[in-house]
């Protein structure tokens, strides 16, 4: 196949990852698995600048699952210490290429301060134009489509809406990132082979791919392989690393 045939329609519109094996990349090189949470931010780094420069539509990152706040409370502290600090960090960045951010999960639980944080950045970025960047945390999967039936149950008593007329449209309605396409390419690191509570109604199609590698080690080439194993698979035929990576410097 010519380097020409590979037009970017080919390429995922939304990609999600769980990004894991933080603290096992840590273990195995003698740090603390804080190190290794530390370390993984970099590796968020590289994957939106190479999402972006391929012009995905959306990137959604499971940052932190419902299911993490019973990690030992020093680890779920530092980790909320991190969020902060990214956040701030990096917004700046984000905007700057036209990135909307989005936090998506039960938001209520974090400290006042980080919701403010949080509301500050989405509000900054929300009208820009390129990459959406969804960053699910104190999420899960659950919980979505709970609170989904919920905000659909309150139309119901209230008369506005006949159970009838809930079809999976109106569902579809409900549950986070509603404005964008499903998940059609789902990545997850470190060798696990489940869901873990991440996206459940937003996978319904997607396809999925597992890499040994832990989330630090996870960088451009990774995501580039990852998106032609993607590619051969919807289209059956052989794409390479190489073309995908010509469309990042059109
Ligand atoms: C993923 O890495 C990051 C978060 C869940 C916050 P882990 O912390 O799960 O690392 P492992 O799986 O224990 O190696
Ligand atoms: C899933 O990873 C959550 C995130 C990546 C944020 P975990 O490491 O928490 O999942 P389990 O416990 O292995 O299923
Ligand atoms: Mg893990």
């Amino acid at each position: 196949m010519q380097d020409s045939q590979l037009s970017s329609e080919a390429l995922p519109q939304h990609i999600a990852i769980i990004m894991d094996g933080n603290g096992r990349w840590a273990k195995e090189r003698g740090k603390p698995r804080v190190f290794g949470h530390k370390k993984g931010v970099d590796a968020v780094r590289k994957t939106i600048s190479t999402a972006a420069k391929l012009d995905i539509k959306a990137v959604t990152l499971f940052a932190f699952s419902s299911e993490n706040w019973r990690r030992p409370e020093d680890e779920v502290g530092l980790l909320m210490e991190l969020f902060i600090t990214v956040l701030s960090a990096e917004v700046k960045r984000l905007h700057k290429n036209n990135i909307r951010l989005r936090i998506i999960g039960d938001k209520t639980r974090f400290s006042q301060r980080l919701q403010k944080k949080i509301a500050q950045a989405e509000e900054l970025t929300r009208n820009n134009t390129g990459m959406t960047l969804n960053v699910a945390a104190n999420y899960g999967g659950k919980w979505d489509i709970t609170q989904a039936a919920k905000v659909l149950a309150q139309q119901v008593e209230q008369g506005e809406l006949a159970p009838e007329d809930i079809t999976e449209e109106v569902m579809s309605k409900h549950v986070a990132m509603s404005d964008l396409p499903d998940v059609d390419l789902l990545i997850r690191t470190s060798g696990e082979c489940r869901i873990s509570n991440f996206l459940l109604w937003q996978l319904a199609y997607a396809e999925m791919y597992f890499t040994p590698l832990y989330w630090p080690e996870f960088g451009e080439d990774s995501l580039i392989e990852a998106i032609s194993w993607f590619v051969n698979r919807e289209r059956r035929f052989g794409c390479t690393g190489e073309q995908i990576k010509a469309l990042m410097d059109k």
